[in-house]
């Protein structure tokens, strides 16, 4: 008997929620796919992310049978959220910019948004801010070349070369006068410690693992626990030809066993 939390993200940037989830729940199983095949979504148009997500989403769920899905990436979220939940009769949990709590904590009614350009400029994010931040100045900075550094060197970059690549958004956001920068992009969100650094005390940097982790764990409480004959944790991808060769290190790192292509 069981319960199965499914993450989806574009590479490695939904395993920070899942362990936020599982650090905070008990009694579940993880399964988490990461889109290698695809990587990276920001620089992709619309229609082509709804297409893949769509796609790789829908054999996820025929073999693993999740209980509910993490859409654990925001540029997926904020474009194919939508479609996702009249597609499929789950529950999916949306990983959203934290436009909400930025707003509410913003002493200067200031904010930085960090994230990717799909993110940046996609209509969903423009209504977050009319929605919760219409008091808000809100300055925006995407940088792809960040997604793909984390994705395939953060374990391995020396401090000062993640303190060089995060710099240009510093900077702006310095710049900017922001007082609260959201990490707007699951895979910024393992670059918060540095960011903090760089930025110093008196610019908050928040992300929304804890609202997201909250809110799933709420959904996966009031389900029924079901007859799961694997309760293994595991990672997959889209295409083990095309995924970084950390990834097996990286998903034992999480306690995930490496589960191959899906
Ligand atoms: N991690 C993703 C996000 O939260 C996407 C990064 C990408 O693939 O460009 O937006």
């Amino acid at each position: 008997m069981g319960k199965i939390a499914g993450f989806y993200d574009s590479g490695i940037g939904g395993l920070p929620y899942l362990k936020w989830i599982r650090e905070h729940s008990s009694g579940l199983t993880f399964r988490y796919l990461a889109e290698s095949r695809y990587f990276p979504f920001g620089t992709k148009d619309e229609a082509a992310i709804r297409e893949i997500v769509l796609d790789s989403i829908g054999r996820f769920i025929d073999r693993v049978s999740p209980d509910i899905i993490v859409i654990a990436c925001n540029t997926a979220s904020v474009t194919a959220l939508e479609l996702l939940r009249r597609t499929y009769d789950i529950p999916f949990v949306g990983v959203v910019p934290a436009v909400k709590p930025a707003a509410m904590i913003s002493r200067r009614k200031s904010i930085g948004l960090f994230a990717t350009n799909k993110t940046v400029s996609q209509m969903y994010t423009q209504k977050l801010i009319s929605d919760f931040a219409s008091d808000c100045i809100v300055e925006k900075f995407a940088m792809p070349e960040i997604v793909s550094f984390v994705e395939n060197n953060i374990f391995t970059a020396s401090k000062d070369e993640i303190i060089e690549k995060i710099t240009p958004a510093a900077e702006f956001f310095r710049k900017s006068n922001v007082d609260t920068v959201i990490l707007g992009c699951t895979h910024f969100v393992y670059l918060e410690e540095m960011f903090r650094e760089v930025l110093g005390p008196d610019i908050s940097v928040i992300d929304s693992r804890e609202g997201v982790g909250r809110h799933a764990i709420s959904l996966l409480s009031a389900l029924p626990e079901r007859n799961t004959d694997d309760l293994s944790d595991a990672f997959y991808v889209t295409s083990v030809a095309a995924m970084p060769e950390n990834y097996k290190a990286i998903s034992s790192n999480f306690g995930l066993a490496f589960g191959g292509e899906i």
